[in-house]
């Protein structure tokens, strides 16, 4: 399958079909093996559990773009072998505690019975993709160097003048009155001449070489320079998040989630708006359809795709099918019919016309995926927000995301922020 940028896919990660290189930033939240949840019991050991963790690590690894970053969440006492395998093929920037400054743990923990101290924390790894180099000496090697204007046309001068490099290198001794290695890392780009060495060569030269001008070169220089800084790992902090994340848990408190581990909007939105550039990012989560909904609410200039390879939605359950958010409902509580036809449990057309999935679940339930409604808000150039349910709402400052809008006030159904902007 081809996933599609604004997306969410209920498949195998395995199977995503990304290009090689395509992705800006990885959130990985993977299972963390029997912490919590059914998705967490199922391998028959530890080893078969890491032999899955170095799958999807290479994985992350063929689609991560050479300037990107991966997130890896983790248990506290389990995440020590997985970062083993990750570090044979990323770079480790920070091994992030995540304190959920609202755990329950805070309430059951005794000072007088525990043995040992309070972990209402989890654990994340964040990783680079410069693996030898840092992305700026990588982008001097490969980018800036062989087109780096003044290397280049003080070689051109050079050659021209028929003068060698220990020549001119004797015009600038070292204290001792030695030669130095000042021009060959000129010609090789590793340093900027100044403009008083460059003069001084130019007089040397009796002015009839070099006579381009030492600001006109300086100025291609800085645009080359600016040109491929864009194209560094993002990082942008004025929050200045640290290696400690306080995050509330959300989940517990809001009940808004479905999902034994899901993790904080709030903490998804810092690690995004921190590390993935606007206006174009893969950002690829694992289960992440209430994600789906925080991402485009709050992170509205970054593109997004989320994959999650699911258990069957049992009746009344919101997920994702194809992509599209639903609800699982009963064929029989819609009251169309269906109680039971002869085909029923070979899963074949039944009278209805619509294929029964009895047959394909594990609960033999004919249901049928309704989508769930949403209420799409758009800003316009005045920062009011029309809503599609026809209302317009002004916020002191922010989006509705940042104001902890998920749900339309007005109409009550699931808030997403159109990223076309109202013009
Ligand atoms: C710790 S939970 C992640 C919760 C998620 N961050 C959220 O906010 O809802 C791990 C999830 O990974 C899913 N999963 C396990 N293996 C997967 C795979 N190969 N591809 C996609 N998802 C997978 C599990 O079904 C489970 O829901």
């Amino acid at each position: 399958m081809k996933y599609e940028i604004g997306k969410i896919y209920n498949d195998d990660f395995l199977n995503n079909g990304l290009p090689d290189k395509s992705v800006q930033l990885i959130i990985a939240d993977p299972p963390y093996f029997e912490v919590k949840g059914e998705f967490d019991f199922i391998w028959p050991s530890f080893d078969a559990y890491l032999a899955d963790v170095e799958k999807w690590a290479k994985e992350c690894k063929r689609i991560l773009a050479d300037n990107g970053t991966l997130f890896w969440y983790g248990d506290a006492k389990r995440i020590a072998y997985s970062q083993i395998i990750l570090d044979r093929f990323f770079n480790l920037e920070n091994s992030i505690v995540w304190r959920k400054i609202d755990s329950m743990q805070y309430q059951y923990y005794s000072p007088d019975l525990a043995r040992s101290f309070n972990t209402h924390n989890e654990r994340i790894l964040m990783y680079s993709n410069e693996v030898g180099m840092t992305g700026l000496e990588k982008l001097m090697e490969e980018n800036i160097k062989p087109n780096h204007p003044f290397a280049a046309y003080l070689r051109e001068e050079f050659n021209r003048a028929g003068v060698t490099a220990k020549e001119i290198a004797a015009l600038f001794p070292s204290k001792t009155g030695g030669l130095t290695g000042c021009v060959s890392n000129w010609l090789n780009g590793d340093n900027v001449i100044t403009e008083e060495q460059y003069n001084k060569i130019r007089a040397y030269l009796n002015g009839e070489y070099l006579r381009k001008e030492y600001e006109d070169l300086r100025k291609e220089y800085e645009d080359l320079r600016k040109e491929y800084e864009d194209l560094r790992r993002y990082f942008y902090n004025p929050m200045k998040y640290e290696e400690v994340f306080e995050f509330s848990q959300e989940g517990h408190t809001s009940k808004n989630y479905d999902h034994d581990t899901v993790k904080p909007e709030k903490m998804t939105r810092a690690i995004i708006t921190t590390c993935s550039r606007p206006g174009g990012c893969g950002v690829l989560l694992r289960r992440p359809e209430t994600q789906s909904i925080q991402i485009r609410s709050r992170c509205e200039d970054r593109r997004g795709i989320g994959g999650e390879r699911m258990k069957e939605l049992a009746i009344g359950e919101t997920g994702l099918v194809d992509g599209v958010l639903v609800k699982c409902v009963e064929w029989d509580e819609l009251g169309e019919g269906c109680s039971g036809c002869v085909f029923y449990n070979d899963s074949v057309e039944c009278g209805t016309a619509r294929p029964c999935t009895a047959g394909k679940r594990k609960d033999k339930k004919n249901v049928k995926f309704r989508p769930i409604e949403l209420c799409t808000w758009t800003e316009d150039p005045d920062g009011i927000w029309h809503t599609s349910c026809e209302h317009a709402h002004e916020f002191t400052t922010g989006t509705p995301g940042e104001n902890d809008h998920l749900y339309c006030p007005y109409c009550g159904k699931v808030l997403d922020v159109s990223r076309q902007p109202m013009v």
